[in-house]
């Protein structure tokens, strides 16, 4: 199916000739048809209307989870400032092989990068080193870091949209797969619907993806799914050379500031994986992961304490006969019922700041699980926030 030869393949290492540079430096100019505001939230340019942060706002906007550091995290930040003047070389080791010990591969097959997000990023470069002309698949509305940054590198992205119960639709992304497609993004549960897609149907769907496009499977939140139906497919990538499983320390473990994430790859699609880091993990960064990691009891409570509050505002929406996705995430997509802004307002106006727009879901609001305590406020505002 490919027209790639073996040279220019998305598993080989990154070659970069001066043209592609100046191509590539072009597009970082041009408009970008696929970046989303949260993706770029994530960049290094100042915003010049930062959000309070000292207010007593609710920020329940961003996917964090507010129940981190763990206890046993917090310590481990704090001891690390004695290691803050050495190269955590030996401590990623060290968390790299427990990480890859928990998921049943040698080390080598795990590569931790600077938040999921590096990495995501990474898969995109991966697919638009070959040079022009290649496509990217991702379902609308899902996590945009991904897509945007290739459509930045100059790939095609073909989005497909949500099926009727807001799920990738598979079988359409599948049949989607062209001789141009070098790499196909699955969030898995999906932001911003929080949806899932059952394990086997996703097992198959992996499977069926030819061999020289890459197959993205972000798990950012997969330690939240509920539903027996769904889970990892961290287990193929002992056998699909092109899957990349994405994993990260931002969400069940709360650490989103100290940016750490892995990808799970087979061995020398890690190894390309590897080639392609820009960043190096930060001391404290690993200190916190390798701690929060151990921490069963704090993994344990904050999921329950999530699912939860998820479950409760489920039920606060279905009372109320306003459609709403399934989620299986750190939070809630659901229709308000009017424009999404009057909506946001109406929560400022009570110190709460719920998520932003996505297109085609304009009368949508994305709600993230705070502390109990948070997602108390949010219900009580509820009802006022809804009205005409
Ligand atoms: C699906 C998904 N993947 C990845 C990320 C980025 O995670 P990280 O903080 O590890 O870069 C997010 C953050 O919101 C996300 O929602």
């Amino acid at each position: 199916m490919s027209h790639d030869t073996p040279e220019s393949s998305v598993l080989e290492q990154p070659r970069l000739s001066r043209r592609r540079a100046l191509l590539g430096a072009a597009a970082l100019f041009a408009s970008v048809p696929f970046a989303g505001a949260e993706a770029q939230k994530r960049g290094h340019v100042a915003n010049p209307n930062p959000s309070p942060a000292a207010s007593g706002l609710i920020r329940i906007d961003g996917n964090e989870n507010p129940y981190g550091p763990s206890p046993k995290a917090r310590e481990a930040i704090l001891a690390s400032v004695a290691r803050a003047p050495r190269y955590a070389d030996s401590e990623v080791d060290a968390l790299g092989g427990q990480l890859a010990a928990s998921h049943g591969l040698p080390a080598n097959q795990v590569i931790i990068g600077t938040g999921s997000g590096e990495l995501l990023k990474i898969a995109a470069h991966m697919a638009a080193n070959p040079g022009p002309g290649g496509e990217l698949i991702a379902a609308v509305p899902t996590y945009e870091e991904l897509p945007a940054f290739g459509a930045r590198l100059g790939l095609t992205v073909k989005g497909i949209a949500v099926d009727a119960h807001h799920r990738h639709d598979l079988a359409r992304m599948h049949a989607a797969i062209g001789p141009q497609t070098r790499l196909v993004y699955i969030c898995n549960p999906n932001n911003p619907t929080g949806t899932v897609v059952g394990r086997t149907e996703l097992e198959d769907f992996v499977k069926a993806v030819p061999a020289q496009t890459l197959v993205v499977v972000d798990e950012a939140y997969i330690h939240l799914v509920d539903d027996a139906q769904a889970g990892s497919v961290d287990h193929l990538v002992k056998d699909v050379p092109n899957l990349l499983v994405m994993r990260t320390f931002s969400k069940i473990h709360g650490l989103a500031g100290l940016r750490v994430g892995y990808a799970l790859a087979h061995d020398k699609t890690a190894a390309t994986v590897a080639a392609w880091g820009l960043t190096y993990p930060n001391s404290t960064g690993i200190a916190a992961a390798t701690a929060s990691f151990n921490d069963h009891d704090f993994l344990a409570k904050t999921r329950v304490a999530l699912i939860n509050d998820r479950n409760r505002i489920h039920a606060a929406i279905d009372a109320r006969g306003l459609p709403r996705a399934d989620s299986q995430g750190n939070f809630v997509f659901f229709d308000t019922g009017g424009p999404l802004k009057r909506f946001q307002d109406r929560m400022l106006a009570k110190n709460i700041k719920v998520g932003r727009h996505f297109d085609g879901y304009d009368t949508w609001a994305r709600v993230s699980i705070g502390l109990k305590r948070e997602t108390d406020a949010f219900l009580a505002a509820l009802p006022g926030a809804l009205g005409a």
